[in-house]
């Protein structure tokens, strides 16, 4: 049981009993100093407002009133009627001693469907990826860890224009054979179909006819466009594999694949009419997003042409992640530019029927990542950065650092440890701000080893498992009961008792940084308790030492769990 529930409970009953109007929320929070006891309920001020009563009265009712035997030591009234809740040692060491058996595993396991990722193949992935790449692996680790079945799904752009320019390129390396070598690097493929497309009308021309057949099955443009995707699908592969995200193969559904449905989709939205004819195009107009003019929103779902878009592949998607995959949630990580894209394409989505009400569509969007000079990062030369060239980077750069600090380890050693500080640290530095925000890009500050960082968690939890190799036990094997007395003590239990809190606030609202910084604090607690509470002592008893143990090990599986859930991986040294 969670605490913050448990207490919610006992209040909510307290106050029904008191006559107080049973939407009256009792408002149990975290305190923000110690002083004021470990958990507050706020909820007797809205109360007394309603009834029109005195809060301090209404405060002290509740306290008479409320059940917290063997929960709370002391109760107090603060200010305007706050209510401070100091809990019972006594009741934090039992707690403790089942938290193994607290996993919450969710009420009812949902479909949770997550669009992350999700790069164009036409160019290489680069750091404008990394935000929905980290960020949706994440939300897909916690759900699953709450025992729902994560459907992953990467939405890459394979479909666009630019990609007759692309195999009219592919095609002029076909004779000497050496397609691959030119497909080695993307960015510099890119960079040259491009320039023939500009330069020569010739080639921008067969192009142009080569996007049409391709959309339209032509075998011999489906065949140069298959090696090329193939290519770039292996390198986005890649990327995921440095950067341990959970994203594979079986994950990748790309716009292609609802190429079939785009005409169906438009004949069935007119069919509707829910999308009007409009100068030879299609479109769909929405008064509920209409400018300060009172113009509704457009949103083109086929070109005069003929040709589809962008939100008439997302509209098949929708259709087919609440119809097929049978979705109770479906979460997209993609950059707040494109928030109008979505909020038009859920709303049509809405009116066509191919969501029902039940289904809770989610754009979870955030800011854009900033080089030091404040502006969106970029190379020296201006270029964008590719994420293979950053995430090399931040390895080089960690295992400098840990040479420095470690002079006994061997290169192995070295290596592996700095994959994992050096990718944790990129991750880390993206996960710990509030996502909505735009954050600057630091080297300096995200390998520190001081501070809300990977390094100083990965770090605190070498220290506890040291604490284990020193004395020659098995972490994994500690038993004992747990017997709280000092404050550092109790500090510590309280933050370990409040992990799974924290993590299904983070199932909810999405912000990753709550758990990070629920980490540093569980760190933090950890280096305090340990300064101030000696566990191998001599001098220490028996069961103290135990106890103390206990402690250690669970603050080490939480550090670990919880960096888990993050992507990021621990080490037993560094
Ligand atoms: N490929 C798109 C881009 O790079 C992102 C796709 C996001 N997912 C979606 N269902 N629209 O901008």
């Amino acid at each position: 049981m969670q605490l913050k529930m448990l207490l919610t409970e006992r209040f909510s009953t307290a106050m029904i009993a008191l006559g107080i109007p049973s939407d009256c929320n009792p408002m149990l929070a975290l305190s923000g100093k110690p002083q004021f006891g470990d958990y507050q309920a706020n909820g007797a001020m809205a109360a007394a407002k309603r009834m029109g009563k005195n809060p301090r009265n209404i405060a002290a009712q509740i306290i008479q009133k409320v059940d917290l035997e063997g929960i709370a030591e002391t109760l107090e009234i603060a200010g305007p009627g706050f209510i401070n809740i100091h809990l019972s040692n006594n009741f934090l060491s039992e707690c403790l001693s089942t938290v193994e058996k607290q996993k919450v595993t969710a009420d009812k396991q949902q479909n949770i469907v997550i669009d992350y990722s999700s790069p164009n193949l036409a160019k290489e992935m680069h750091v404008g990826h990394i935000r929905t790449t980290i960020i949706g692996d994440t939300l897909a680790r916690i759900l699953e860890y709450q025992g729902h079945n994560v459907i992953r799904q990467n939405h890459m752009g394979d479909w666009g224009t630019q990609f007759g320019m692309l195999i009219a390129e592919l095609e002029l390396y076909l004779d000497d054979d050496n397609a691959e070598l030119a497909l080695n690097d993307l960015e510099v493929f890119y960079q040259q179909s491009k320039k023939h497309f500009d330069d020569d009308p010739k080639f921008a021309t067969k192009a142009r006819e080569y996007v049409v057949k391709l959309q339209s099955g032509d075998a011999y443009c489906r065949d140069l466009w298959q090696k090329f995707i193939k290519v770039s699908i292996a390198h986005s592969l890649e990327i995921y594999q440095q950067l341990n995200v959970g994203l594979n193969a079986d994950h990748v559904k790309p716009e292609s694949a609802y190429n079939n449905d785009l005409d169906v989709i438009v004949k069935d939205l007119m069919d509707q009419k829910i999308a009007v004819d409009s100068d030879g195009a299609k479109v769909v107009f929405l008064p509920e997003l209409a400018d300060k003019n009172g113009n509704p929103s457009p949103m083109i779902i086929q070109k005069s042409g003929g040709g589809f878009l962008y939100a008439t592949t997302d509209l098949a998607a929708l259709r087919h992640r609440a119809n097929t995959l049978n979705a109770d949630r479906i979460l997209y990580f993609i950059d707040a530019r494109q928030s109008l894209h979505m909020k038009q394409v859920f709303i049509t989505g809405r009116k066509a029927q191919y969501v029902t009400q039940g289904v809770s569509l989610e754009h979870h969007s955030f800011g854009t990542m900033m080089g030091p000079d404040g502006r969106p990062f970029k190379t020296r030369t201006g270029g964008t950065v590719k994420l293979t060239d950053l995430l090399k980077e931040a390895v080089q750069r960690a295992e400098a650092l840990i040479k420095q600090k470690n002079a006994d380890l061997d290169q192995e050693q070295i290596t592996n440890i700095a994959t994992k500080v050096g990718i944790g640290a990129v991750k880390y530095a993206d996960l710990s701000i509030t996502r909505t925000n735009d954050y600057v890009f630091d080297w300096d500050a995200m390998l520190s080893f001081e501070g809300n960082t990977a390094p100083y968690l990965q770090y605190a939890y070498t220290r506890i498992v040291s604490i284990f190799r020193k004395a020659n036990l098995d972490i994994t094997d500690i038993q004992s009961n747990i017997c709280i007395t000092e404050k550092q003590e109790k500090s510590l239990a309280l933050k370990l008792l409040q992990f799974e809190e924290v993590v299904s606030q983070v199932a909810i609202d999405c912000y990753p940084h709550t758990l990070c910084s629920y980490l540093y604090e569980l760190a933090s607690a950890f280096m305090t308790f340990y300064e101030y509470c000696p566990v191998l002592k001599t001098e220490v008893p028996k069961s103290t030492q135990h106890s103390r143990l206990v402690l250690c090990s669970l603050s080490a599986n939480t550090l670990a769990c919880g960096l888990d859930l993050l992507g990021i991986e621990v080490m037993e040294k560094m």
